[in-house]
């Protein structure tokens, strides 16, 4: 293992595996469950079993004679020579079938504004987007990034890029334009789909300028690829225009017609493009296709949650930026003719108990949410929720990160009253949808753990030389064979593909977690094995915030590590050395103030928010091996507060000394 890398071991999560409680589903559950104990045993015929849920789950134009083509390895074929479109899988065939009246989306605004969407009215939505996308000149195989908040258009605006064959590619509103401009530009993207602002915390927050910003001729950068922006008025705020560029979405809606054909496509068509952060600087750009997405989307979504469409209120909490926002809000739901609540804004806007109001009003039945908004909700104290009729909640969901058993057992007793199954749910951008998951009326469930992988999915923990770990040991998180909604490779890059997932070991997908199995062969992850952060369940690249604050003419060099974190499970914490000019200017409180704040402000603008370090430390010198890595295992030791380990590899041992002595005042 490189020297630079931290092992499963040192990620603190280690009294996890000192767990030993176990719920099993009430005989009642059991008994109604979408999935039965069978069905591990109907998986066992590998992608057979695909290809029956492919049929069973998703509406074919044309059906599909083969199931997989691994001859590309590690690029798959799923259901190759089929064809069908994602919108109308998600949306017209339940017209078709006659549940046109159900609702679709019961839509929540922050301020309070709401906004119900059946199945019928949805399809005519994104009918027109469709049409109108088509008028700016969007055809099938151009992509087109959405840049929006989280309301109904979000969800129409990625269906009718769908409907068209034209990829999607989602970036979150909380990134900076300098983010927007490199993902519209990597892509190169038509067209981009944003709103004039959205409702953060009781204040409209601009958006289109951030676009303005990332499209505008730039010193050094081509031309920008844009050549409409469709911009939905959500605000009213003001808003900057550029003639014959810029388009009101609510104008060309209007004018478009409420029919539209879906363009057919096939199943290996690439449906979207989301950018995630690796080890390096760049994004990638996960690309998505098709067929194998939808089906693998759509199967997750009803058996992980036990989805019953015609009785259940789903509700995921994630923003549709991420990926669990593509599986879980736009495509698993619909395709499986859910009724389900999205919500705009934060969990505690106006009050703590927002959240849980909006339980209550919509009687939500499923709830999916992240650890860290558990955690939040747990600092907040339980006489919020309290107040709350939470009754109609049966299966709640986890994800983004590992759940320490804590919170898992708060929320179990305080959000699910003792009683709803809690499936912790592994997976990753990469994987497209749920992989690793307990089955909500088969599993005993035990805190902490995400347990089993699901049926048809080959994963397992292996150790340095790809073997399979026995019960009771620890290593690397690994899927031995291919899956459908697997991703198809990396945006213009197939040798970091390669690279990246396929060369740690011999024909086997890595992960990047650590893991481990427990005496029942139950699977625990870990956290990161490699430089990448998972703040509040956003992953964050090392390497990328260090560029950001690199690129500020303070700062001479910086190193910058995910530390434990009680909220957000990690927090980003920068270690920097400011040039020589400027290195006076921290030596007072107020100086060192000072540069932490404009650093900070600095990697909001070059990334975006979320990526801001929560800690600063300026420091002499950084922990470096001969050969110029930075040992950052050193350093998270600094940040956790913890003794320094063995610095023994240090080209200069001195220098951990040097730091920890120039840090006695906590920042
Ligand atoms: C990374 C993927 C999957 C959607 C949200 C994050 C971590 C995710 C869990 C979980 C432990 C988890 C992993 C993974 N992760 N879910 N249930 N238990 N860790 O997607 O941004 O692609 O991040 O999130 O470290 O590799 P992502």
């Amino acid at each position: 293992m490189p020297e630079n890398e931290s092992t499963p071991a040192q990620t603190g999560l280690e009294n996890l595996l000192h767990e030993t409680r176990a719920f099993p589903p009430s005989p009642e559950f059991a008994a109604q469950a979408n999935a039965k104990p069978e069905i591990y045993g109907q998986a066992a015929d590998g992608p057979a079993f695909w290809a029956t849920q492919a049929r069973d789950l998703i509406s074919w134009k044309k059906d599909f004679t083969e199931t997989l083509d691994w001859s590309g390895a590690p690029v798959a074929r799923w259901f190759a020579d089929g064809q069908l479109n994602a919108a109308y899988n998600a949306v017209d065939r339940h017209v078709e079938a006659g549940n046109g009246d159900r609702v679709a989306i019961h839509f929540e605004g922050e301020p309070g504004d709401t906004r119900t969407v059946t199945y019928a009215e949805l399809q005519r939505e994104v009918s027109r987007a469709a049409n109108a996308l088509a008028a700016l000149g969007v055809e099938k195989g151009d992509r087109v990034v959405i840049y929006l908040p989280m309301i109904v258009e979000s969800v129409v605006a990625m269906l009718a890029c769908a409907r068209l064959g034209a990829p999607h590619s989602v970036v979150f509103g909380g990134f900076s334009a300098d983010a927007l401009r490199s993902r519209i530009s990597d892509a190169g993207a038509k067209v981009v789909i944003t709103a004039d602002g959205g409702y953060r915390r009781g204040k409209p927050s601009a958006l289109k300028p951030a676009v303005d910003d990332a499209i505008a001729p730039k010193d050094g950068a081509e031309a920008s690829t844009v050549e409409h922006v469709l911009v939905v008025r959500r605000t009213g705020q003001d808003t900057a225009w550029t003639d014959h560029r810029d388009v009101w979405w609510h104008d060309a809606l209007e004018s478009a017609d409420v029919q539209h054909t879906p363009a057919w496509v096939d199943a290996e068509h690439p449906l979207f493009i989301l950018y995630t952060s690796g080890t390096t600087g760049k994004p990638k750009g996960i690309l998505h296709t098709t067929g194998g997405y939808l089906t693998q989307a759509a199967f997750t979504h009803k058996n992980v949650f036990d989805l019953k469409p015609e009785s259940d209120v789903y509700w995921c909490t994630a923003d549709i930026g991420w990926i669990t926002g593509h599986s879980y809000v736009t495509y698993g739901p619909l395709v499986n003719g859910a009724t389900q609540v999205i919500y705009e804004g934060t969990p505690d806007s106006p009050h703590q108990g927002r959240w849980w109001e909006i339980v209550e009003k919509y009687k939500v039945s499923i709830f999916y949410t992240a650890p860290t908004a558990i955690r939040a909700c747990m600092k907040w104290g339980e006489e919020i929720p309290a107040k709350y009729d939470l009754s109609s909640l049966r299966v709640l969901g986890s994800v983004g990160e590992p759940i320490n058993p804590e919170a898992w057992m708060w929320y179990r007793r305080v959000i699910g009253g003792d009683k709803a199954p809690i499936v912790d749910t592994w997976w990753q951008t990469e994987t497209g949808a749920i992989m690793i998951s307990p089955l909500p009326g088969v599993t005993a469930t035990k805190p902490g753990s995400a347990q089993v992988p699901l049926p048809g999915i080959a994963a397992t923990v292996v150790d340095d030389e790809a073997h399979e770990v026995p019960n009771g040991g620890g290593g690397y998180l690994v899927l031995s064979e291919p899956w459908p909604s697997m991703l198809r490779g990396i945006w213009g890059d197939l040798e970091r593909f390669k690279d990246t997932y396929w060369s740690r070991f011999e024909g086997i997908y890595f992960a990047g977690d650590g893991a481990k199995k427990d005496e029942d062969g139950d699977v625990w992850l870990l956290g990161r094995v490699d430089d990448v952060m998972n703040v509040s369940g956003h992953r964050l690249s090392t390497t990328e915030i260090e560029s950001a604050l690199v690129s500020n003419p303070l700062v001479a060099e910086a190193a910058v590590v995910g530390a434990a974190d009680e909220v957000s499970g990690q927090a980003v914490v920068a270690f920097v050395i400011l040039r020589g000019e400027h290195a006076e200017e921290a030596s007072t409180p107020e100086g060192s103030a000072t540069i932490e704040k404009t650093l900070r402000d600095h990697v909001a603008k070059e990334i975006g928010p979320i990526a801001k370090p929560k800690k600063i430390l300026v420091v002499p010198e950084l922990p470096k091996t001969r050969s110029g890595k930075i040992m950052r295992r050193l350093l998270r030791d600094v940040a956790e507060n913890r003794e320094v380990g063995d610095a023994t590899t240090l080209a200069d041992s001195s220098v951990m000394n040097l730091i920890s002595s120039g840090l006695n005042t906590p920042s």
